[in-house]
């Protein structure tokens, strides 16, 4: 008899064995650990270090930005050894929304799914309106002017060189990188795997280089005074300061856990998914502090508010062409986290497709390609057309509180799961369970908390619309809770 109730939940042994046991509507399974911890660099590095890093160091932190980095690196830790057992646990596509599926239940699971349109729609959005942003940048560089309206959220103003302003009508940039991307993404992931491949090592050598550099030309005053002194305002530097910017350049971190999506396409997902999630991170959190550090220590905090304050800091160093360079690698970078973004939300509507909380067209399989095509390419539409009209400082936070409610989920469901299905293989355990998780949680809500109200308002509205959705569509057609209307 089946559960019919909200509450429902999937069963361990039932998801590992719907995974190996997928007949014909199966991924391919193309990636190595290799290429998922270099989707996982390729999803991490990106507009967070390249564009928020300098904003957080100016309006919040100061040279702690650097603190605020060990701070956010810390809660990921947390989070992503979390992640590492339930992806090696349970190797599904779907990331977190699987993992609530086996524990909260099925309304909950509908609530993350939900949520992590947030994380990845709305992260790909915000990454191509940054993309958007150093295109211009560097076309300037190349002698090619973009129409600064055409490169804007509609309303937005845009400061010119020569002191008018002009107000942004549509961010044309923004959707062709969305276009070009979706394109490949439907061609097929193996063809995607290995560029993404190529996109990371480029993206690497120039933050490498960057702190290779810069660190010879670092002035240590302007490390001083390191931690500036509150204004009065929550957030305005201090320690409440560290708190805010660490809750900005939270978003940097984003994207170790989009690996966990990847479960069903991996080759060995029990060795590779722990070694993709945690490598990913580690060595994204280490290229963080140094960068921020360098960054800091080349410029003073106050003049980083630009849109590229990277290529700022190696103008203060006085190597234009590097800085040219630097452009190319920042681009190279967002492209990467923009394809790896809308990958992951293609995999978690395939799988809650599947589910019947969403209509059947978004799990299905182009027989060739073997990718969802159709489901990739509506997603495509809508963020292409979320990125052209909305401005980024509003996508960024959104992303940001929404990732952080996905984690402290996916911390619990560690806690949960351990009590509820103690026998499941675990090939990769989380050491000191509760602790790490505990700490994963509470970690997390520090971080939301330094998020403004604003925003809290705007995830509770979000949430409420797909709680109407879901009892419109989900709970009338979920195959867990009515197996016999299949
Ligand atoms: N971590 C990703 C970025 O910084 C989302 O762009």
């Amino acid at each position: 008899m089946a559960d019919t109730s909200y509450m429902a939940r999937k069963s361990v042994a039932d998801i590992v064995g719907s995974a190996d046991a997928d007949g014909g509507h199966s991924l391919s399974k193309a990636l190595g650990a290799t290429s998922i911890t270099a989707m996982g660099i390729g999803a991490i590095i990106g507009a967070g270090i390249f564009v928020l890093t300098g904003t957080a160091a100016a309006q919040f932190a100061g040279p702690s930005i650097i603190l605020s980095f060990v701070l956010g690196g810390i809660a990921c830790a947390f989070v992503g050894l979390c992640y590492s057992e339930l992806a090696a646990m349970l190797p599904v596509c779907g990331s977190s929304y699987t993992y609530t599926y086996a524990t909260l239940g099925e309304i909950f699971a509908w609530i993350i799914g939900w949520d992590l349109i947030l994380e990845y729609a709305m992260g790909a959005a915000t990454v191509a309106v940054g993309w958007s942003g150093y295109i211009v940048s560097l076309l300037h560089n190349a002698g090619i002017t973009i129409p600064p309206d055409l490169a804007a959220a509609p309303g937005t103003i845009i400061k010119l060189a020569d002191g008018t302003t002009a107000t942004g009508i549509i961010n044309l940039p923004a959707i062709l990188i969305i276009a070009i991307l979706t394109t490949l993404l439907v061609l097929g992931t193996k063809e995607s795997a290995r560029l993404n491949n190529i996109m990371v090592a480029v993206k690497l050598v120039v933050v490498v280089a960057f702190i290779a550099l810069g660190v010879f030309f670092i002035k240590p005053a302007n490390w001083h005074p390191f931690i500036p002194a509150n204004t009065g305002e929550f957030g305005n530097f201090g320690m409440s300061g560290i708190l805010r910017g660490s809750a900005v350049v939270f978003f940097a971190f984003i994207g170790f856990d989009a690996v966990s999506t990847a479960a069903q396409e991996a080759k060995k997902p029990q060795r590779d998914m722990p070694i993709g999630i945690l490598g990913s991170l580690v060595i994204c959190t280490v290229l963080y502090i140094l960068v921020a550090g360098v960054l800091t220590g080349l410029v003073p905090y106050g003049e980083l508010n630009v849109p590229d304050p990277i290529a700022k800091g190696v103008d203060a160093i006085g190597l234009t062409w590097f800085s040219v360079l630097i452009k190319i690698g920042a681009l190279t970078g967002l492209t990467t986290v923009i394809l790896v973004l809308l990958y992951g939300q293609s995999r978690i509507f395939f799988t809650m497709s599947q589910d019947g909380l969403l209509p059947p067209l978004f799990a299905r399989v182009h027989p060739r390609l073997q990718t969802p095509h159709l489901s990739q390419i509506m997603i495509g539409t809508i963020v292409a057309i979320v990125a052209a009209l909305t401005p980024i400082s509003v996508l960024g936070e959104m992303v940001s509180i929404g990732t952080l409610f996905a984690f402290i989920l996916v911390c619990g469901a560690v806690i949960y799961l351990r009590r509820s299905d103690s026998d499941a293989s675990r090939p990769f355990r989380v050491p000191g369970v509760p602790i790490v998780p505990v700490l994963g949680i509470l970690f997390c809500l520090l971080l939301m908390a330094g998020l403004p109200l604003v925003t809290w308002v705007r995830l509770v509205v979000w949430l409420v619309i797909g709680l109407i959705i879901y009892v419109s569509y989900g709970r009338n057609h979920s195959k867990l809770r009515f197996p016999e209307r299949q």
